[in-house]
């Protein structure tokens, strides 16, 4: 499964790719308001950090204006994914733009249907949105697993993108569901690393490590 972040944090970003951790990155207008400063700065250096898919979304909401868009956000490495809307234009815009070589990601998928439909449309992801889902009191997960049950079914090359991940267990879930990506907020990743016995596993070896140095003062690793 591949992991990509949920952010435009450029701090986290790199942190993460440091340790060989990231895939890929996933953006929207909200996360890029969070981060404040110039969103084309931002967008221009995450596809410099990365090597992987970054998805950078649209925010026309018809066709032409997301075609134009579209081209304008590829331009900024050759690894962007334009992200559309779960909309009629939006598959329009999918269509056109895989047709000519784009890659595009289908957000706000909040059903089998409409995960179907975009990946008909040609899309290289969908991106169903589990979060929000449990929010309203439905199953996000029950959600990736019917994606995933009718993707398997025909020869589509549609990538399930697990969005919207609140907690670690969303990812052990979406894991063993076979989703191909989870989208993760820098928070989540760090909570995955941390475990209370690693911690104290750690402090106990290096408690008797100062020990021994007491018996041997030369003693070095
Ligand atoms: O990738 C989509 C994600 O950013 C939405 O997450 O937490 O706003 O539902 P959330």
């Amino acid at each position: 499964m591949k992991i990509f972040l949920d952010t435009a944090d450029l701090e986290s970003i790199k942190k993460f790719n440091d340790m060989g951790l990231l895939d890929g990155i996933t953006t929207n207008p909200s996360l890029l308001y969070k981060e404040g400063g110039n969103p084309k700065d931002a967008m221009k250096e995450i596809t410099e950090i990365i090597k992987g898919d970054v998805s950078l979304e649209v925010v026309s909401t018809e066709y032409s204006g997301m075609m134009e868009e579209g081209k304008r956000l590829r331009e900024y490495g050759s690894n962007v994914v334009v992200k559309v809307p779960m909309t009629p234009d939006g598959l329009k815009a999918c269509k056109s733009l895989s047709s000519e070589g784009i890659p595009v990601n289908v957000t706000l998928i909040f059903s089998p249907n409409q995960a179907l439909l975009a990946a008909k449309s040609g899309a290289k992801y969908v991106s169903p949105f589990i979060g929000r889902l449990d929010d309203i009191g439905q199953d996000g997960m029950h959600l990736i697993k019917e994606i995933k049950e009718i993707f398997s079914n025909y020869d589509f090359g549609t990538q399930i993108l697990v969005a919207s991940i609140r907690h670690p267990i969303h990812v052990i879930d979406a894991a063993k569901i076979g989703a191909d990506v989870v989208t993760l907020p820098p928070a989540v990743l760090d909570k995955m690393m941390k475990h209370p016995l690693t911690k104290i596993g750690l402090e106990n070896f290096l408690a008797d490590w100062e020990k021994l140095k007491a018996e041997n003062p030369d003693i070095k690793i």
